[in-house]
């Protein structure tokens, strides 16, 4: 009998250490990986615009309500300005780019409300260009009371287009026309000799998504640094840049972690397969030898942003009292709130474990909270 159980004993240390040993093995695989991959990224133009590592930590409050390790990425706290967000991420490949091009005015698109759009101005004024934009007004700005980024816009200066909807138009349609609009302005300063960068809605551009392959990288570099294997990520949706470049992080690291993206917009079918394209090209840029298989690497959730984009709905209002009366953190009407109650369905209705590693990714926004009573909603 001593017998049988010294042979147990022996067998379960064996597979403890080959356990240890195939983590360990996994750990450094990581670890090279990101180090190679920081080398790749070294290589691309770049404006130092924000403040990284963004920090990265455990919401034990809410990790005991949901019976999850729950972790926040902030990268509402990427700076540069008092109101962060993903953007910055993006805009320091995209800045860089338009400065080695020598550029001189930089044109963006969006919503009155962009997040995008303040940021982007934000960059411009810190690098010395000229940003110009021409806003959608899908909730109608008022003159006399300006809020939230429109407002932030105006203090910065930049020159603003607003692009009024017409009765019953389609949002793509506006951002169509918006597009048209701006290139004619474009074309007009080429002609008296300036230079002008075009940054899509957004940032989702090959260069811009190159943002978010390092800010995967960043963040395994700190998952490594805390011993910490995250099981899923959650974040929100909208122009896909952020996806392509989170995706391509993944891919390029060697990570296991299920990302899921919860849409903040209507998206046709074709969306995940455009995002995973333009992580491809992200990658190319960066001259990685991986690439992003759409129906294996992208994972969207068209469950939770109805009514509509800028407009609130209960989870997502509930979502925002929750994560601030835990936690005293903020997330926003549009994008992040809407993101943080699909994560939490996913949580309460089991399709993420009890126990899991789980990632809130805060890609900002929280200006929204200031915005019109049309996308606050009745939070109060
Ligand atoms: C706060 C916030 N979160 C998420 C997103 C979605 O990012 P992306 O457009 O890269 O999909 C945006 C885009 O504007 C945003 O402002």
């Amino acid at each position: 009998m001593q017998h049988i159980r010294d042979i147990r004993c022996s067998i379960r240390m064996c597979l403890n250490m080959l356990y240890q040993d195939e983590e360990d093995y996994k750990m450094n695989d990581l670890r090279q990986r990101c180090a190679a991959a920081r080398k790749l990224l070294e290589r691309m133009p770049k404006a130092g615009l924000g403040f990284f590592p963004t920090p990265f930590y455990r919401l034990s409050n809410l990790s005991g309500e949901l019976g999850v390790n729950l972790y926040i990425k902030r990268d509402d706290f990427t700076g540069m300005n008092l109101f962060g967000g993903n953007k910055v991420r993006k805009l320091q490949y995209l800045i860089g780019d338009a400065a080695a091009k020598g550029c001189g005015y930089v044109f963006t698109f969006g919503a009155t409300q962009s997040n995008h759009a303040m940021q982007t101005v934000s960059a411009c004024r810190r690098c010395g260009l000229k940003p110009i934009l021409y806003l959608v007004a899908i909730v109608e700005p008022d003159e006399e009371d300006l809020r939230a980024n429109l407002l932030l816009d105006k203090i910065m200066g930049a020159e603003i287009h607003i692009v009024k909807m017409l009765p019953g138009e389609e949002e793509n349609a506006a951002d169509e026309q918006a597009v048209v609009m701006a290139r004619e302005h474009m074309k007009r300063l080429e002609s008296e000799g300036h230079r002008c960068y075009e940054v899509p809605m957004g940032g989702a551009s090959p260069v811009g998504s190159v943002g978010f392959i390092e800010g995967y990288v960043e963040f395994m570099e700190q998952t490594l640094s805390m011993d910490f294997h995250p099981d899923y990520v959650f974040h929100g949706t909208g122009t896909g840049g952020t996806m392509a470049g989170l995706a391509a992080g993944r891919v390029l690291t060697g990570s296991d972690a299920a990302i899921i993206s919860i849409n903040v917009s209507w998206k046709d079918k074709g969306y995940p397969g455009r995002a995973g394209a333009l992580a491809n090209e992200s990658l190319k840029l960066i001259g990685a030898d991986v690439t992003v298989d759409a129906d294996r690497d992208i994972h969207t959730d068209l469950n939770y942003y109805l009514p509509g984009y800028e407009i609130p709905n209960q989870a997502s209002t509930e979502a925002i009292r929750l994560l601030a009366e835990k936690e005293g953190l903020f997330v926003d009407p549009v994008y992040t709130g809407k993101a943080f109650a699909g994560m939490l369905d996913y949580i309460r209705s089991g399709r993420v474990p009890q126990g899991s590693n789980v990632v809130f990714w805060h890609t900002g926004g929280a200006t929204a909270l200031f915005a019109e009573k049309e996308i606050l909603g009745a939070i109060v």
